[in-house]
């Protein structure tokens, strides 16, 4: 019920502004986020792996309109990449990157601008032995987002994609890209979407994902299964009975259901964990908030206390 308004919310201007004024280190943010530094997130990412996880990290920022700060996202990922080879942690950890970071949204040719970009990153990973995922945003980029991962693979086949189940056109999607090799994060999706494209009641979405994941699971491809739900996570297990161990992988959230985490990878399971660091936090949590409204109450309680 609080879903729609948190996402809208997430909008303004005054209500980002309060928010962001909080220190990182507080409450909630810290939760889901570890910290805004290339060393915070290498960090987390060392002791993660420590742990027997493997890590994708997404430097957050989205939406830019700012040329000059999608190349600094550019350079953010490459600093990162470098400095996780260094520390022998790229064979463990990968990128999640946004397009719309590193400049699908600029007016002018704003998709070439974010294809060259990725290249450069992708460069980067796959000289530091390692991968990108592009994650996926709102409904309006899902074909722009497709599109440039479809050329980016020509030169990149090792690029993950992103598909979410609440999409009505995503079964399709699944199918297109269960094909060998082609590594695909399904995820339900974190969005405000209209009824005209997404399905707007959540067991549709969860129906929906089943279908999806049958699709993936029975494809060639390398299935990524992101989600916290405890009966989508049983489901995959029996359906990944009839693949070989290490033909897919379980992902979570950084700062949700770690112990879930932990029994899957003691079971023999590759499980990575996305782990968002920087100082743009701000949409990220919010669609944190939005999954889970009890934790707005931590969150509000925290605000306060700053005080
Ligand atoms: P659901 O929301 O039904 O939650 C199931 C259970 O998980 C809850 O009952 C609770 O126990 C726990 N849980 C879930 N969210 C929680 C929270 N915020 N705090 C505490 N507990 C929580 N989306 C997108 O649109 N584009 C993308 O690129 C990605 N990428 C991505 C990567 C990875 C690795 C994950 C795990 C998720 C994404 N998502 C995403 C987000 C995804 O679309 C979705 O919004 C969240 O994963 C929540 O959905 P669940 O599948 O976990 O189910």
């Amino acid at each position: 019920m609080l879903r729609e308004p948190l996402l809208m919310l997430s909008r303004s201007a005054r209500v980002k502004h309060l928010v962001t004024s909080m220190p990182v280190s507080k409450g909630v943010v810290s939760r889901y986020v570890p910290g805004e530094s290339t060393e915070a997130a290498v960090d987390a990412t060392r002791d993660l792996i420590g742990s027997g996880l493997h890590v994708s990290l997404d430097f957050l920022g989205e939406d830019t309109l700012d040329r000059a700060q999608a190349d600094a996202t550019v350079t953010a990922y490459t600093d990162l990449l470098r400095s996780l080879f260094q520390h022998g942690l790229s064979r463990n950890a990968e990128v999640s990157v946004k397009l719309s970071a590193v400049g699908q949204a600029l007016p002018d040719a704003g998709e070439k601008v974010a294809l060259d970009n990725a290249r450069i990153i992708a460069q980067t990973a796959r000289n530091a032995g390692t991968t990108v995922t592009l994650d996926m945003e709102d409904h309006t980029t899902t074909d722009s987002t497709l599109g440039i991962l479809r050329e980016l693979r020509k030169d990149f086949p090792e690029t993950g994609a992103v598909l979410q189940s609440y999409l009505r056109r995503t079964e399709a999607d699944c199918r297109d890209l269960a094909y060998e090799g082609s590594r695909v994060r399904l995820c339900k999706g974190a969005y405000n979407e209209p009824e005209s494209v997404a399905f707007g009641d959540k067991h549709d979405v969860d129906k929906a994902y089943v279908r999806c994941l049958k699709v993936l699971m029975a494809g060639q491809g390398y299935p990524m299964v992101a989600t916290h739900d405890p009966k989508l996570v049983a489901i995959t297990d029996e359906l990944g009975k009839a693949r070989e161990k290490g033909s897919f992988e379980y992902q979570m959230l950084y700062g949700i259901r770690p112990l879930e985490q932990a029994r899957l990878a003691a079971q023999g399971d590759t499980v990575r964990v996305y782990v968002p660091y920087g100082d743009q936090w701000y949409g990220y949590l919010m669609r944190r908030l939005a999954e889970r409204p009890a934790n707005l109450v931590f969150f509000l309680r925290a605000l306060v206390s700053r005080r």
